[in-house]
């Protein structure tokens, strides 16, 4: 097919202006109408609206490469800002040594020796938040059960556990183009990632941890010494901020859904599908980045060397030649296939556990709560890279 002329591909459309924050779908449906890849003039990147485009490049990692750098800032032409991740932002034959190890600590047996931790920690949470009645779900419930969890799995402990909000939002904040809000968090880290940097070396992970399964790998010499303390690190990086946004998305999502939230309260076991539901309709990772090493091509259109591509997984995830009733939410529906965790070689590695913490605090709600009534405005964090609440004051009505 012949190459579309620059042209015909242009489009305003800024993915990082938080003024689309809020409602961002009828213009994803205007780009995936557009075409299958536009050129955003403002942030000058690449943007691929479609499911069958974002499958095909999520299969190409010859011509997308991670290497490039998984925010805006493209590292085949200026120096990050932190050491690139060894899994997220590596290509194979790097990333294929990395990646088999924290697959492997991942692994469905670890899964099942959490969730009945998980389940009792987030059983007793809802009870003492049903019985105050009313209380903030993304404070009280959304940041303070991934945080009370996942350190505990990769063998952090309680000291300055604060500090990883502070790590996680500084990560997905340096997304997009710099702003105040990733400006005001860079202001701490300093002090942060010395905390970080210290919490991910060998002394510092309790025994038979995932943190501690890394360091038995560079024993093994899977991986080298050096390289242990930086796969820990992705465990931060990309394992708290993930859930506490996603199960705050769904809360809010199944919350301004009522009849989702009875059909739920009715069957808590539909609550790992709901919940899969609610990063199909409202992803709280809503793009990637891809950066093409050479000049390449997507849908017959040309791209240049050291361009950056967003994937619109959100997008994808209501394009309607793939799903029925793209913009409903109905957790009842076939959801596998929806793209809010990736796929191919860099799909989320901790998917399983992102689906045990947010099943564990959905089902505990749904047994106990009838239904979930908003007590004032939710707002959204400034992140440019994750879709994310800050506050959604509710009260809960009990069975
Ligand atoms: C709702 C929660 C989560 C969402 C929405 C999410 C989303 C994603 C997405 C979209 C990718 C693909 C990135 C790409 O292709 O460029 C990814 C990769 C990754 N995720 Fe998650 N994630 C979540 C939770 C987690 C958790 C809990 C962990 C760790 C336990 C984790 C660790 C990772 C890692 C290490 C990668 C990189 C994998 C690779 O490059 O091979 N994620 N995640």
């Amino acid at each position: 097919m012949a190459a579309i002329v620059l042209d015909d591909v242009n489009s305003d459309f800024d993915p990082f202006d938080a003024r689309t924050r809020i409602d961002p779908y009828p213009a994803y449906a205007r780009l995936r109408a557009a075409g299958p890849v536009l050129r955003l003039t403002k942030p000058g990147i690449w943007a691929v609206p479609r499911c069958d485009e974002v499958k095909a490049v999520f299969a190409d990692h010859v011509n997308f490469s991670n290497a490039g750098g998984a925010g805006i800032a493209n590292h085949f032409k200026n120096k990050p800002w932190r050491q690139p991740s060894i899994i997220l932002e590596a290509d194979p034959p790097l990333h294929t040594r990395t990646r088999k190890v924290l697959a492997r600590i991942m692994s469905p047996g670890a899964m099942r020796r959490l969730e009945d931790q998980f389940k009792a920690k987030a059983a007793t949470l809802v009870d003492g938040l049903v019985a105050k009645g009313s209380f903030d779900a993304i404070r009280e419930l959304a940041e303070v059960f991934p945080l009370s969890v996942f350190p505990d799995a990769l063998g952090i402990d309680f000291d300055g556990r604060e500090n990883l909000l502070t790590y996680g939002a500084m990560v997905f904040a340096g997304f997009g183009p710099e702003n105040d809000y990733f400006r005001n968090l860079m202001a701490r880290a300093p002090t942060v990632l010395q905390w970080v940097t210290a919490k991910c070396q060998r002394e510092a992970l309790s025994p038979g941890s995932f943190g501690a399964q890394v360091y038995e790998a560079a024993d093994t010499g899977e991986i080298t010494q050096d390289e242990a303390p930086l796969l820990v690190r992705s465990f931060l990086s990309a394992g708290l901020d993930t859930t506490i946004s996603g199960i705050g998305m769904a809360l809010y999502n199944l919350a301004r859904h009522p009849r989702q939230w009875a059909i739920l309260a009715a069957d808590p076991s539909l609550s790992r599908a709901a919940f899969d539901e609610t990063l199909r309709f409202d992803s709280s990772a809503p793009y990637v980045f891809r950066t093409t090493p050479h000049e390449t091509e997507i849908a017959g259109v040309r791209i240049g060397q050291h361009e950056k591509i967003l994937l619109l997984l959100a997008s994808a995830n209501r394009d309607e030649t793939r799903w029925e009733r793209p913009d409903e939410l109905d957790i009842t529906r076939r959801v596998s296939g929806h793209l809010a965790f990736g796929t191919g070689i860099h799909g989320c590695v901790g998917q399983m556990v992102a689906r045990l913490e947010a099943e564990a605090v959905l089902s505990a709600l749904a047994t106990r709560v009838a239904s979930i009534e908003f007590t004032g405005d939710v707002a959204y964090r400034d992140s440019s890279g994750l879709r994310a609440l800050s506050s959604m004051p509710v009260r809960v009505v009990p069975k």
